[in-house]
């Protein structure tokens, strides 16, 4: 597999470094976000925030603004937080202690930046290692996420293209489509990223914003109601 990796594998910008905000950047963009969509978004923030610290000290405000339609606005405010955090006090030795960091995500900054001997499962890992009935050392990290995104397919596998089928159990079936990520038109999701995309704009009075969507922004810390009651800004 890592023959095949070294051959197959993605070139993909967040493999050039080792250094750790980089990966963690791409990692939380990552978390609910396609490859294709976050290269060229992870290339711009790295330009704008180079470091741990230049994004430390960046207004909140302005890091909502850049995380605009990357979804999931709280990952962008949760790692500015986690900035901070480092800023100050420096890399936990248990990376879940950040904002935003789950077991996932510290397993992947872990392994990719810091050579620990942990493997990040995510959905495309967990179904290479479900599928072929076999666990893989930390070395395959990338190799399976790039097996499990461009061959071992969720509904038709590609068993033809993989260097595990004649060892795999699974080889040649096929699989029922997933259930799928509810939808985003008319949800809640999309009542609160139109308001936020508009207070991102200018700020707005509360009358002529979605309220419930307002106070649910609020909670996360990712809009302000003025004090007077009136408008809302970014934090
Ligand atoms: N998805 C999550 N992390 C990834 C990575 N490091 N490379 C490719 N896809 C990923």
């Amino acid at each position: 597999m890592l023959a095949w990796f070294s051959e197959h594998g993605r070139d993909l910008p967040w493999r050039r470094t080792r250094d750790p905000y980089a990966i963690l950047v791409s990692e939380v963009m990552l978390q609910q976000t396609q490859v294709e969509r976050v290269v060229p978004r992870y290339l711009e923030w790295l330009e704008r925030w180079p470091t741990v610290e230049s994004l430390a000290a960046a207004p909140p405000a302005d890091v909502i603004r850049a995380w605009q339609g990357l979804g999931y606005n709280r990952r962008g405010l949760n790692l500015h937080r986690a900035a901070q955090r480092i800023a100050e006090d420096g890399w936990p030795e248990d990376l879940r202690e950040l904002p935003g960091v789950g077991p996932y995500t510290a397993a992947a900054v872990g392994n990719f930046a810091l050579g620990r001997d942990v493997l990040p499962v995510d959905t495309n890992v967990n179904r290479v290692q479900e599928r072929t009935q076999h666990r893989f050392t930390p070395a395959a990290g990338q190799a399976l996420m790039d097996l499990g995104a461009t061959v071992c397919l969720a509904r038709i596998p590609r068993c033809g293209e993989c260097p595990l089928a004649s060892e795999c159990p699974s080889r040649g079936r096929r699989y029922e489509a997933q259930h799928k990520q509810s939808p985003f038109e008319g949800s809640f999701r999309q009542r609160r990223a139109q308001t936020l995309r508009l207070v991102a704009e200018a700020k707005r009075p509360l009358s002529e914003l979605d309220r419930k969507a307002v106070e649910s922004l609020a909670r996360d810390g990712l809009v302000r109601v003025q004090p007077c009651g009136e408008f809302v800004t970014l934090p």
